[in-house]
């Protein structure tokens, strides 16, 4: 087993933070974890499981042993009447995969092009982008537990998805020695994941820049790559490209209120951007509201937020030179965001990635 002190993670994520992990091991498959385990050294340190770093803020060095997920491969499982049964290793590139799945004939996941990260972070944070999530294309992940050292299989309703959450982002709580909640974070390592991409195919159409795209092109019933080329166009014109300014895409996730809530806001804005839910509750752009305090292009030290897009925060001197944000920058520039949005709208955002 091969054990790396001291190795930079700037390149292993996203925003490019600057800071170390002072053990790393690279998990190629499943026998590497459980050297780990068996490790009399690492088998019972703390542990912290790196996939993409698309959705980390570094605030300092990580202590525990970083996990460096690389499981590769990917293959179609099986077929059954409705659905090709697609599997990807943990480690490989989101993108990618979905580029391969729609060559290979299995469209499905063409709304998600362009999602930073790799395959194993996907259902960690249920991905999701123009009307189509990581849970409606899911069927089921193999994880190891990184306490036993036992691979077990998650079905969606096992993984507890919700918009931008699921179990593994979650850690388990337990009083008086009752289990109160279940939870993964920190707790499981995905090895692979598998979806069922649905033979009797759909476009999912409906979100504003995708309509917009199809009135330009005069096209009303897009192929998958079609969708997939747009998705593309779109994501490049708005957000920023992590390989050269870093991020990690959206900061906050979009609040829901009420519908009166809704009515008072917009009594005073008319101009808030809300949907409309299934449940009856009302989703509201965060980028909007962030953008009406007035926030785009403002920074603190080298964080910023971002011109075209007020939800996503920027690293503005990414460079390897070490003059980038730090992530206590980050932090301090979405606390000021929170408090702004708060005492503007009365609502409390909730950011997106998991601070370590
Ligand atoms: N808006 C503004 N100003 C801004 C930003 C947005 O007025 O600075 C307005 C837009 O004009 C639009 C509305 O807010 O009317 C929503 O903006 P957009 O369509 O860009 O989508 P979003 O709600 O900001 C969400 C996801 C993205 C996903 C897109 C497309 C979240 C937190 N974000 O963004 O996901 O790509 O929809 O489906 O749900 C991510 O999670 O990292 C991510 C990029």
């Amino acid at each position: 087993m091969l054990v790396e002190k001291n190795v930079p993670l700037q390149p292993f994520n996203t925003f490019h933070i600057v800071a170390k992990a002072q053990a790393l091991v690279r998990i190629t498959q499943e026998s590497d974890v459980l050297a780990v385990l068996a490790d009399p050294e690492w088998g019972a340190t703390p542990k912290f499981v790196l996939g993409g770093g698309s959705n980390i803020v570094l605030t300092g060095d990580v202590k525990p042993l970083v996990l460096k997920v690389e499981v590769k491969g990917r293959r179609l499982v099986s077929e059954t009447a409705k659905a090709f049964i697609v599997e990807a290793g943990a480690g490989e590139v989101w993108h990618d995969f979905v580029a391969w799945t729609l060559a290979q004939g299995y469209p499905g996941l063409e709304n998600m092009a362009l999602i930073p990260g790799t395959v194993g972070a996907s259902p960690v944070q249920n991905v999701g982008a123009y009307g189509v999530e990581l849970q409606d294309r899911f069927e089921s992940l193999d994880a190891m537990d990184l306490q036993t050292g036992q691979v077990f299989t998650l079905n969606a309703a096992q993984c507890a998805f919700g918009y931008r959450d699921s179990v593994f982002k979650h850690g388990g709580t337990v009083q008086r020695g009752v289990h109160q909640t279940m939870g993964l974070k920190d707790r499981a390592l995905i090895l692979r994941v598998k979806f069922a991409l649905p033979k009797a195919w759909k476009p999912v159409l409906g979100y504003a820049d995708i309509e917009k795209k199809m009135a330009e092109h005069g096209c009303t019933t897009p192929a998958a790559q079609q969708i997939f080329d747009w998705v593309c166009a779109v994501r490049r014109a708005k957000l920023p490209d992590p390989a050269v300014i870093g991020n990690v895409g959206s900061f906050f996730k979009n609040p829901t209120v009420t519908p009166e809530q809704c009515a008072d806001i917009i009594a005073r804005d008319p101009k808030v951007v809300h949907y409309h839910l299934a449940d009856g509750a009302i989703k509201l752009a965060a980028g909007w509201l962030i953008d009406s305090c007035g926030w785009k292009g403002k920074s603190v030290g080298q964080a910023g937020v971002f011109e075209k897009q007020a939800l996503v925060l920027v690293n503005r001197g990414a460079g390897t030179d070490g003059n980038g944000a730090t992530g206590g920058e980050v932090m301090t520039l979405a606390k000021a965001i929170q408090t702004s949005v708060y005492e503007r709208f009365g609502i409390l955002l909730e950011p997106e990635p998991v601070v370590v």
